[in-house]
């Protein structure tokens, strides 16, 4: 199964805008900070800056990997931009990790949030791991799978959007969403590579 050209313009404008509206934390302005985590925020600037620096980094460039054209055309700039994409997951997981104890929500979103960047390294290095033992479709399959992570960042914002269209209750809705913006994305991408068919899985 391959993604469609309309799917992967719908996941790199998504991914884009989530990076263009994130980006207003590298004015380093607290007013500008998640406002019920922004005492939080202030007494954690080094692992936030770390874990956005490096997340907005894999947010950005990730969704150019699943480019056929490019990845055929310029296999060069596919690894380089790979490279780019796995030491952001790196060290945006790093820094996930460092802030998932004092997230919003208490333990259980902490939780997930830990869940997730545990997720989100053990694909990235899986993925690694596969293409330079030359496993090509494994290293496809990991890094959909991957990216299907990177991207909860963009289904967390979405969820946060409808919660507030819906007027529900902020905190338990954010707790469910720690949860609910990577888990089903995971599901997903392990459906779409699920395929035994070699070469399989492959996007655009
Ligand atoms: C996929 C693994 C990720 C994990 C585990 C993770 C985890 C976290 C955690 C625990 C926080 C603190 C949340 C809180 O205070 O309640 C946070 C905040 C933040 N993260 Fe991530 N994150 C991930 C991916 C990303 C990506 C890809 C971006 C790129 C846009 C990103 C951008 C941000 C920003 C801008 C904040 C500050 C709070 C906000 O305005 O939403 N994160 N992240």
């Amino acid at each position: 199964m391959r993604i469609t050209r309309a799917g992967w313009a719908v996941m790199t404008a998504l991914s884009t805008l989530i990076v263009a509206v994130s980006a207003k934390y590298l004015d380093f302005d607290p007013a500008g900070f998640f406002t019920q985590q922004r005492a939080t925020y202030l007494s954690h600037q080094l692992p936030l800056y770390v874990h956005i620096f490096g997340a907005l980094t894999a947010l950005l460039v990730g969704p150019w990997q699943f480019a056929a054209r490019l990845r055929e055309r310029r296999p060069r700039l596919h690894r380089r931009i790979g490279v780019t994409y796995l030491l952001g997951c790196l060290v945006g997981g790093v820094g996930a990790l460092l802030m998932a104890p004092v997230a919003y929500g208490g333990a259980v979103s902490g939780f997930g949030f830990a869940c997730l960047a545990v997720a989100w390294l053990v694909t990235g290095g899986a993925g690694l791991r596969a293409i330079l033992d030359g496993r090509v479709t494994d290293h496809r399959r990991w890094m959909i799978r991957s990216f299907a992570l990177t991207f909860a960042a963009v289904t967390l914002r979405l969820m946060l959007i409808a919660v507030a269209a819906a007027h529900l209750d902020f905190r338990t809705s954010y707790t469910a969403i720690a949860w609910l913006c990577w888990v089903p994305n995971l599901l997903l991408a392990c459906w779409f590579t699920r395929s035994r068919r070699p070469g399989a899985g492959a996007a655009a």
